[in-house]
């Protein structure tokens, strides 16, 4: 039963993993046995990397800024050189703009775009053709409760979430036939530093909410990530699951 969740031989490649939830989805595909690749342009990057590689398989990280397309094709080569092949994408590095509609500048949107939605969209077309030629492949992708929710003063946020959830149901339509299982969580509301800028009243409101009380510690989502990456998931694709406390059935 255990061998179900195991990740021992895989190469995987995941996207903000410097730091928050990123981070702890990293440590979870290293725990369970994976050789990992990290993309990121946080400073630091490279000390996570080296701190989650101290024992077992290897950690590497990659530089790279996901809002530039040319960078994200040349730290994706670079990853699945080091890894030497690719069975799991984890499409985690996202940014909010916290703005009303009217306050949006053309770079806010153009920004917030070109992160959580465009280089999801690329790596997983970069990489959708070794997983096809393997006949095997997770792709899980992270988008939010904003895929669901129109939210408050986050509507690039929303739109690009929901694009995150639409392209991972395409995705599935097109690949889980030929061996790639994609898929998505839509985290409620984490304990990170995406949510420093969150005022207190709203903060005051959500928990009023919140069936389980408290924002979720990003190792909260460890076991969700491990399935999702796993031979225990293997017939699930398509799916966008909540992983939020309770808080969109409320
Ligand atoms: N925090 C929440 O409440 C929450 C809720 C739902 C979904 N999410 C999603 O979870 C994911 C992780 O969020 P988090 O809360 O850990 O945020 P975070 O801000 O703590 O971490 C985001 C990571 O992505 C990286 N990143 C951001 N922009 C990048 C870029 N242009 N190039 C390379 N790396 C970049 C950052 O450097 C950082 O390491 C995001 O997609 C976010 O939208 C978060």
């Amino acid at each position: 039963m255990t061998d179900l969740f195991s990740l021992a031989g895989k190469k995987a490649l995941i996207t903000g993993a410097a730091r928050g939830l990123g981070r702890a989805m990293a440590e979870a595909l290293h725990e369970a046995g994976a050789a990992v690749a990290v993309m990121d342009v946080l400073d630091g990057m490279e000390r996570a990397a080296a701190e989650m590689g101290r024992q077992g398989p290897p950690v590497h990280a990659f530089r790279a800024d996901l809002g530039d397309r040319g960078q994200i094709r040349s730290a994706f080569g670079l990853a699945v050189k080091a890894l030497g092949g690719l069975d799991i994408l984890v499409n985690n590095a996202g940014m909010h703009v916290r703005k009303s509609v009217l306050d949006h500048r053309d770079e806010d949107w153009d920004r917030i775009v070109a992160v959580n939605m465009t280089a999801p969209f690329l790596l997983a077309q970069l990489a959708a053709p070794i997983m096809l030629a393997q006949g095997s492949g997770k792709i899980l992708n992270v988008a939010s409760m904003l895929a669901f929710f129109g939210g408050v003063n986050g509507s690039s946020y929303a739109a690009t979430k929901g694009a995150v959830a639409q392209l991972t149901k395409s995705m599935s339509n097109e690949w889980t036939g030929r061996g790639i299982c994609v898929n998505a969580i839509a985290p409620g509301y984490l304990d990170t530093d995406l949510n420093k800028s969150m005022a207190d009243d709203f903060r005051r409101t959500v928990l009023m909410r919140l069936p389980k009380g408290h924002f979720a510690k990003p190792e909260e989502l460890k076991g969700v990530v491990t399935f999702l990456c796993s031979p225990a998931s293997d017939y699930i694709s398509g799916a966008v699951i909540p992983v939020d406390g309770g808080y969109s059935a409320r």
